[in-house]
C-alpha cells in the first residue's frame, strides 16, 4: 500500500493544530502507520530539506523546522502521496484554497503549518530518513 510522510511543522504543534490535522486523514480514510512528536536535528533537517540546499531561505527553512517540535507521521492508503497533497493545499498559503490545511490555517510560505512527500521517490527518502522500521506498524500483516 502506498506511504507518505506528512509533518506538522513547528507552528502548527506550537497553534494545537495537530488534532485537527490527524482527523482529516483520518476522516479520508488513510492509516496512520507511525508517528511521532519530536525536536529535529540539525542535521536531519539539512538532509531532508537536501533538495533546496542552494535556495537563498535554505538557512531560514532549517532555522524554522529545527526551532520547535514537529509531529512526524507516515500514512498510508489508496492514493495517498497525491490526495495528501491536495488536503494540504499549495504551499503558499496564500494561494491555498479554503478548506486545504494551508488555505483553512497558514498565512506566510515558510510558517505553511505542514509539509508533505511530494513524490513516491521523496516519500520513501522521508519515511526512512525519519522513522525505522520498528516505528512503523503493518495494517495488512493484522487485517
Ligand atoms: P515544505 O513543503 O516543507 O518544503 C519546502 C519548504 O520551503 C516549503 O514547505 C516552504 O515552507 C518553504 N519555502 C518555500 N519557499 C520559501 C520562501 N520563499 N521563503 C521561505 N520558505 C520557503
Amino acid at each position: 500500500m502506498e506511504k507518505t510522510f506528512i509533518m506538522v511543522k513547528p507552528d502548527g504543534v506550537q497553534r494545537n493544530l495537530v488534532g485537527d490535522i490527524v482527523s482529516r486523514f483520518e476522516n479520508k480514510g488513510f492509516k496512520l502507520a507511525g508517528a511521532k512528536l519530536m525536536m529535529i536535528p540539525t542535521e536531519l533537517a539539512e538532509k531532508h530539506y537536501g533538495e533546496h540546499k542552494e535556495k537563498p531561505f535554505f538557512g531560514e527553512l532549517v532555522d524554522f523546522i529545527t526551532s520547535g517540535p514537529v509531529f512526524a507521521m507516515v500514512w498510508e492508503g489508496e492514493n495517498v502521496i497525491a490526495t495528501a497533497r491536495q488536503m494540504m493545499g499549495k504551499t503558499n498559503p496564500a494561494e491555498a484554497m479554503p478548506g486545504t490545511i494551508r488555505g483553512d490555517f497558514g498565512l506566510t510560505v515558510g510558517k505553511n503549518v505542514v509539509h508533505g512527500s511530494d513524490a513516491p521517490e521523496s516519500a520513501e527518502r522521508e519515511i526512512q530518513l525519519f522513522f525505522n522500521q520498528e516505528e512503523q506498524v503493518e495494517y495488512e500483516k493484522t487485517n
